[in-house]
């Protein structure tokens, strides 16, 4: 009989098994949270050791220096919801800051984060990268954002009645690829509610499924996950053609984080920056539905 560890080097798992026996949940939350404290104290510097020293960091997609970035403020954080996904050794985490005093010069910001460790985590976290929102991006208003949000429930799920990684992940996949090609069904529950930069689906019917209407014709580009079997959440950052009516052709940069229930799309939450200001719509009908004559309506 072959003993477990030679069989294990000779599918090549060596490296993968030990990777994952040190990535636990309390290991990425810790990463979570010491990046949590250090954008709240606008210090690059307390993120120290737990990135790698060859880290790649990017902002809207593009590499950013992360003493220039974002994390060189303080910013007045109201809440955040983190989700950890110990297969690939990464987590997701979302900041949402509303108050009129979040940074010193008053601006709001939404920002979704991923991060994902190396093959060895002693190494540090190998990729950090984030979609930064604020005023000027897809329907942004932090207000709503937060007021919204907490309206909304995404308790942990009960042993039992978790979907699979591949489940959770192929809701959100179907989603985007609806995007062109009608043929695909997205699994939708008969409530779903979209929250798009601070803009809501369900306003006026909490209990229905408000997700719907969706474009035909765009090609969603170079797809990234997060995945939590907890919470039943996948959040895909990806690119997105046509969003910006300026640029039709430039991809967004843009992060769509979906709770998934019993298979089904329950709720998304979406931050997206325009590549010009407003994604070059009308300032003052912008924010509200049906925003999209190109793309053929809400989405
Ligand atoms: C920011 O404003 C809130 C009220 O909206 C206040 O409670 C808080 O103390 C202020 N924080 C700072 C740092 O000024
Ligand atoms: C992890 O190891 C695999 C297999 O050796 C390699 O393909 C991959 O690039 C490595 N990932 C990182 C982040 O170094
Ligand atoms: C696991 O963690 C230990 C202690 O930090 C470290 O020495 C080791 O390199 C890690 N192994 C992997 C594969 O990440
Ligand atoms: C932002 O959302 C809040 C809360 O829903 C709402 O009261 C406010 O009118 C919105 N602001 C804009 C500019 O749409
Ligand atoms: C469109 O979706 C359907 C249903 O999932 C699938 O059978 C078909 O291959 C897809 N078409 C393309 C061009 O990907
Ligand atoms: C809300 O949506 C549910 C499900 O579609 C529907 O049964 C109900 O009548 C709606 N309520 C209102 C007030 O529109
Ligand atoms: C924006 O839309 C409003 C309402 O439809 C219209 O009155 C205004 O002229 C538009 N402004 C621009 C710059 O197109």
């Amino acid at each position: 009989m072959v003993s477990t560890s030679a069989f294990i080097a000779a599918i090549g798992l060596t490296s993968a098994v030990t990777a994952s026996s040190n990535c636990t949940r309390d290991f990425l939350a810790k990463a979570a949270d010491r990046y949590v404290q250090a954008q709240t104290a606008g210090s690059v510097k307390m993120l120290g050791e737990i990135l790698s020293t060859n880290v790649v960091y990017k902002e809207n997609f593009q590499a950013v220096n992360i003493r220039k970035g974002v994390l060189s403020q303080p910013i007045k954080i109201d809440r955040t919801h983190k989700y950890y996904d110990t297969t690939l050794c990464g987590g997701f985490i979302e900041v949402i800051a509303a108050s009129s005093n979040a940074t010193a010069d008053g601006t709001p910001y939404l920002i979704h984060s991923r991060f994902v460790y190396g093959n060895d985590t002693s190494d540090g976290i190998a990729l950090f990268e984030s979609v930064v929102t604020k005023p000027g991006d897809w329907a942004f208003n932090a207000t709503g954002y937060l007021h919204y949000d907490g309206i909304e429930s995404w308790p942990e799920i009960p042993v039992g009645q978790r979907d699979t990684r591949a489940t959770i992940q192929a809701a959100g996949d179907a989603y985007f690829d609806r995007f062109d090609n009608t043929s695909v069904v997205i699994p939708i529950g008969s409530a779903c509610a979209r929250l798009e930069g601070g803009s809501y689906t369900a306003r006026g019917n909490y209990s229905a499924n408000t997700c719907d209407g969706y474009p035909d014709t765009i090609k969603v580009t170079d797809r990234r996950y997060i995945v939590d079997e907890l919470y039943g959440v996948v959040d895909i950052f990806e690119g997105f053609p046509g969003l910006d009516r300026s640029v039709p052709n430039v991809p967004a940069p843009d992060s769509h984080l979906f709770r998934v229930e019993n298979g089904k799309i329950r709720y998304i939450h979406t931050v997206s920056h325009c590549i010009n200001y407003n994604c070059g719509l009308n300032t003052t009908t912008f924010g509200r539905r049906h925003v999209g004559p190109r793309l053929g309506g809400k989405w």
